[in-house]
């Protein structure tokens, strides 16, 4: 059968993070590997009370074939949201999505040919790379700093190689946890508004800020662009929810290509989550988990400075689940795993998030899924490791 299998399958990397996952299954291990939200976080009782509520009354409607566009009513919530933070966005351009993963194949469905270019973030989110690494265009990378993309790289990029897409994540960026500089924004919504490229912004952790202020998303200050959302971090992430916001254009393709995907996202689970943001106080839900994030990040913090030598670096994100350790030159984060996972401690070594140019002294910690006397022994643990390198 090998023989059989379309050739962009062998192009795609397995995901290094599900097979490290896979190690550590094994309740011994301390794992700041996973990108999992903390399960304390998720509204079980709500969501349960939900459910009946919208099986009591809608039922019928509910366990329905429905519209590829998604849940009117739950989209106005979402539409009301960013309204509220003064970003006007129509009902009509958003579509309700199976989580923003499903946002990034549908984006690479309609917008990439064989070899089209698309530019993002170095490092970035290793499952964006497997997606549209699906429809075999050729990557480029651009470096990120503290505060965003290194902007005169971005706009050399942008202006001699002109990629179709710029795939970004400015808020608390999965693997790095940095967040763009109000600046940076301006200036990128800018620059591609003097070109073609299209940006592709993903937020799922934007409403996950526990210090600094909001800022304003970059598609604010550009045309030419989507907004990717997701309830997975504010939310569940097994419920399975996010959405894209597109053009009318744009949108029109991706209705399609979503209709020949799904037909449509589970209609249910947008009712139930509909029924809960409407009838509880998400905002109060939403202070929980920042607060709660907020304790995980500054106790990994304070054992960092700890247990760490004093030549490691460290991200310190304002939100989001993860921070970015960077060893001294020369050492290799994948031997240190080796030694780690000796020692039942996990996280996922840099080389995982980069396509090329990969710095291999780097490493991705998740602190959202560890309650503080893990991240206080696994940070321990992780300390000696690197002592021992
Ligand atoms: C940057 C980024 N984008 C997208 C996703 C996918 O999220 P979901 O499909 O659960 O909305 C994740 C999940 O961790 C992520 O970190």
């Amino acid at each position: 059968m090998k023989d059989l299998f379309a050739d962009r399958m062998s192009k795609i990397p397995r995901s290094f993070v599900r097979e490290i996952l896979k190690v550590t299954d094994d309740p011994d291990i301390i794992s700041f590997a996973g990108g999992l939200p903390n399960p304390d976080s998720f509204p079980q009782k709500e969501i349960a009370e939900s459910s009946s509520y919208v099986i009591k009354n809608s039922g019928a409607e509910a366990l329905q074939y429905s519209t590829t566009e998604g849940y009117k009513p739950l989209r106005k919530v979402i539409a009301e949201r960013y309204a509220a933070d003064g970003l006007k966005v129509d009902v009509d351009n958003i579509l309700i999505t199976n989580g923003s993963q499903q946002g990034l194949d549908l984006v690479g469905k309609v917008f990439l040919n064989f070899e089209d270019t698309i530019m993002v973030e170095e490092p970035t989110y290793l499952a964006a790379i497997q997606s549209f690494g699906l429809y075999e265009p050729k990557f480029m990378s651009v470096p990120l700093l503290n505060d965003g993309v290194d902007m005169d790289m971005f706009q050399t990029m942008i202006e001699n190689s002109k990629p179709k897409l710029f795939y970004s994540i400015p808020n608390f960026q999965n693997p790095t946890g940095i967040s763009y500089s109000l600046k940076k924004r301006k200036l990128i919504g800018s620059i591609l508004n003097k070109n073609d490229t299209v940006l592709v912004e993903d937020n799922p952790y934007g409403e996950i800020r526990f210090l600094g202020e909001k800022l304003p998303t970059i598609n604010s200050f550009t045309e030419n662009s989507i907004l990717l959302g997701s309830f997975s971090k504010i939310v569940s992430p097994g419920i399975r929810l996010g959405w894209i916001v597109a053009n009318d254009e744009t949108m029109h393709h991706l209705v399609t290509a979503k209709q020949a995907s799904d037909l449509h996202s589970n209609f249910f689970s947008q009712m139930i989550v509909h029924r809960y943001l409407t009838g509880y106080n998400v905002e109060e839900h939403l202070k929980k988990i920042q607060n709660m994030y907020k304790n995980q990040r500054d106790c990994m913090i304070q054992m960092i400075k700890r247990y760490f030598p004093e030549d490691v670096t460290y991200t310190e994100p304002e939100g989001g689940m993860f921070l970015w350790v960077t060893l001294p030159e020369g050492k290799s984060s994948m031997e240190l795993f080796e030694k780690a996972i000796e020692d039942n401690v996990a996280f996922v070594p840099g080389e995982a998030f980069y396509l090329d140019n990969s710095q291999p002294n780097t490493l991705r910690l998740n602190f959202s899924n560890s309650n503080n006397a893990k991240i206080e022994e696994g940070i321990k643990r992780l300390g000696n490791a690197i002592k021992n390198l």
